[in-house]
């Protein structure tokens, strides 16, 4: 397993729309142990394939609940192979979310609470559940990476400058450390 370099906005890779998964192979597997080993280093809760430079519809996806708690994390990964969404709630739900190509800035985004996903497993199976709560906002936002989005395209102007502003400032203070 390898630890992938993850490409930082405004890279214009981060803007490609991921093409489908077709081959699942061991090239494949071995894709997706590395995805999760850097996103577990990063560390974060999720990680498009895009954000390490492939534009394929990939994602891996693990809350690591308890993390936040001082305590052991309970690791649960989730592969998600061309993953679809339908029939979101109306009730919508705001989270402060960040992401690993936008490093160490957070804002709160507007998703809709719950959505039923279908998708693919690594052995190219098919699941359909439906999710709420930081799944829901999760997979959501990584299934915005497919498309080419990041979260500080849905929010205000104002905000996204500012956002991008807070990041120019933060890329000069780990240069100089
Ligand atoms: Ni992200």
């Amino acid at each position: 397993m390898a630890i992938l370099p993850i490409l930082e906005a405004p890279d214009p890779r981060l803007r490609l729309i991921s093409e489908p998964v077709d081959t699942f192979d061991d090239g494949l597997r071995t894709l997706i142990a590395d995805m999760f080993e850097t996103m577990y280093d990063a560390p974060g809760i999720g990680l498009a394939a895009i954000q390490v430079g492939v534009p394929k519809r990939l994602l891996v996806i693990d809350l690591q609940d308890g993390a936040e708690e001082d305590q052991e994390p309970v690791r649960n990964p989730r592969v998600f192979i061309n993953p679809e969404l339908f029939d979101p709630s109306e009730e919508i739900n705001l989270y402060s979310e960040g992401c690993l190509s936008v490093p160490e800035q957070y804002a709160d985004v507007e998703r809709p609470a719950r959505i039923h996903a279908r998708w693919l497993d690594q052995d190219g199976k098919q699941h359909e559940e439906a999710l709420d709560g930081l799944l829901s906002t999760c997979l959501q936002h990584e299934m915005d990476h497919l498309e080419g989005i990041l979260f500080i395209d849905r929010l205000s102007r104002l905000k996204r400058e500012m956002v991008l502003k807070k990041l120019e400032k933060y890329r000069r203070s780990r240069k100089a450390a």
